[in-house]
């Protein structure tokens, strides 16, 4: 795993810019999985800003988000299909018909994740899947002791998890109880995966993740798992690492031709 710490949340959104623009100007057609949540926000408005002053083209990308909550009207504005369209697909010029959200609204959502893996598969697979992580070490929706082989499916949210977005709704009682999400396997068999975080909030998820031993009590240990993996993290996230100097002295020393992300 590449663990890159840098000093702000400003340079966690730029660094993690940088490496998603570097795939899409090696593959306009890229395959690019988009969480939700406040993590990757500064991730979005960089690459806006790239695709306004020209350095960038999405017009092609397609994208994949994650998770999405039951039962809420699409348009409702926490929806993740209204998130996805505000913060994704309008400010980075994406073509409305290659975005994909699972359907939350689905009467039968065992069916709604299953069509949305054959999605994924005939759109030949992620590239490039970007994530955030819960406080309780959840990426998506896959909460503590989700399967490590999950597919896209039906999850109960777990109570912090309610606690933590009810800042997005009027109150806890509006959040959903349910949702959609991609599996673990599902993320695990992207090419390749970039989770950014930033404050003390996450410093124990992510030390779960990185330094912790691979299981399903930290659904983002699943990273450990995966050959190119990327994590990019503020120096508040990254408080309660212990190889803080190993992954900096490692940053140092990059070697000029180096594969982006070290195994
Ligand atoms: C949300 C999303 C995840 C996200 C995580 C952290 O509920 N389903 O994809 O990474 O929880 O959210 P935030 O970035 O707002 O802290």
């Amino acid at each position: 795993m590449d663990v890159i710490i840098v000093e702000d949340a400003a340079a966690v959104a730029e660094r993690a810019a940088a490496q998603i623009a570097a795939r899409i100007a090696a593959k306009p057609n890229a395959v690019l999985g988009v969480a939700t949540g406040s993590s990757p926000v500064g991730t979005y408005e960089a690459l806006a800003a790239r695709v306004r002053d020209g350095r960038l083209d999405c017009s092609a990308v397609s994208a994949f988000a994650l998770d999405e909550y039951a039962g809420l009207p699409l348009t409702h504005p926490e929806a993740y299909h209204e998130v996805i369209r505000r913060t994704v697909t309008e400010p980075l010029g994406l073509d409305p018909a290659r975005v994909n959200v699972p359907d939350g609204s689905a009467s039968d959502l065992a069916a709604a994740g299953e069509d949305y893996e054959r999605r994924i598969a005939a759109a030949g697979g992620v590239d490039l899947q970007l994530l955030g992580i819960g406080a309780n070490g959840h990426i998506g929706f896959n909460e503590p002791c989700s399967s490590f082989a999950s597919r896209t499916r039906m999850k109960t949210l777990a109570p912090q998890t309610r606690e933590d977005n009810a800042r997005f709704f009027a109150s806890l009682d509006d959040v959903p109880l349910h949702c959609i999400t991609q599996g673990l396997g599902t993320i695990l068999d992207a090419r390749e995966l970039l989770l950014v975080a930033q404050g003390e909030g996450k410093a124990e998820a992510v030390a779960a993740m990185i330094e912790g031993p691979v299981a399903s009590i930290c659904p983002a240990s699943a990273l450990q798992l995966h050959a190119r993996a990327t994590v990019i993290i503020d120096r508040a996230a990254a408080s309660r690492l212990r190889l803080v100097d190993y992954y900096e002295h490692v940053q140092r020393h990059q070697p000029a031709n180096r594969i982006p992300a070290e195994v």
